[in-house]
């Protein structure tokens, strides 16, 4: 079953066939590639504040300000962030409409969207103001937003074409995890993930023939749930574990890494638009 969002507004056809010849679209066309720019420049702002501010939550990155603090001073750039690649993408997206109206990734974008304006301004923002304490506003948010973004990722997994672009969300919560975890637990972590890529590898270039891919994709989607399996799993242990240095607890940390993880799923579907 398609999910673009054509399968959903029928009705939208004509309107958006007809977005690229009136303004704003028409006018942006001939200068689609600079202003994805701003797009693209756009997204390294609200990353960079999103990660600085949710690692701080998690008890890493800027630990000598207090999460209060790192609210503050991160809480001007993420609002550019989000409020640039919000009016760059309406301006590229109008002057090349049918591309988003066909696309099964735009669809998961948009709930990826969704859900990390919820997870980033309903939960980690509020929490981090109140030094990590998460507030009966709070947990509300944080079911509303790990719904979309459940849903999100369930599309963008499922979407013909696209699938293979969750890869960059494994890969996101590979690092963080990485940086996050310390000593016996991240030579653990580490020498987890080496085995798996190994046996990956193996299994995908030696033992199935490269190009043998009715063999190779359900392989690649099984190691796929097993590589996200043990990075959540220690991930876990680390969140579980941790000192519970500042008021955020388990739960506050958790949803920190879901609301980095939320950035990078929106982003990695904006750039598999291109692929299907
Ligand atoms: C209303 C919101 C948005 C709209 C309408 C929009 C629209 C678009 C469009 C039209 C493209 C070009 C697709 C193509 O032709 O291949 C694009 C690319 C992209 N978008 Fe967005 N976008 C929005 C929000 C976002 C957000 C919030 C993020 C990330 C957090 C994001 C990340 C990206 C990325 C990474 C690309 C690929 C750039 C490239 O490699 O060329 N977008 N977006």
């Amino acid at each position: 079953m398609s999910m673009a969002p054509q399968d959903f507004f029928p009705a939208l056809a004509p309107w958006v066939a007809g977005l690229d010849d009136t303004f704003p679209g028409a006018w942006i066309k001939p200068y689609f590639a600079q202003w994805e720019v701003l797009h693209i420049l756009s997204i390294a702002l609200l990353g960079g504040a999103s990660i600085l501010l949710n690692l701080r939550l998690i008890g890493h990155g800027l630990t000598e300000e207090s999460p209060a603090e790192v609210e503050r001073n991160v809480r001007p750039w993420l609002n550019l962030g989000v409020v640039g690649v919000i009016v760059s993408g309406l301006l590229i997206g109008s002057s090349n409409a049918e591309r988003l109206y066909t696309s099964e990734a735009f669809t998961a974008k948009m709930l990826g969207l969704a859900a990390a304006i919820v997870l980033t301004y309903g939960v980690a923002m509020p929490a981090a103001r109140r030094d990590g304490l998460l507030g009966g506003a709070g947990k509300l948010w944080a079911v509303v937003g790990l719904a979309l973004f459940g849903l999100g990722l369930a599309v963008f997994g499922t979407a013909k074409l696209v699938s293979p672009g969750l890869w960059h969300v494994i890969l996101a919560a590979a690092l963080i995890a990485a940086f996050v975890t310390r000593g016996a637990l991240r030579i653990v972590y580490l020498l987890g993930l080496g085995v798996l890529v190994i046996v990956q590898t193996a299994a995908t270039h030696v033992m199935i023939p490269a190009d043998d891919f009715a063999r190779l994709d359900p392989v690649n989607k099984a190691f796929a749930l097993a590589f996200t399996a043990w990075i959540l799993g220690m991930a876990g242990v680390q969140v579980a574990t941790s000192a519970r240095d500042d008021a955020a607890g388990p739960a506050a940390k958790a949803l920190a890494y879901a609301a980095i993880l939320v950035w990078v799923m929106t982003a990695a579907a904006g750039r598999w638009i291109a692929f299907a």
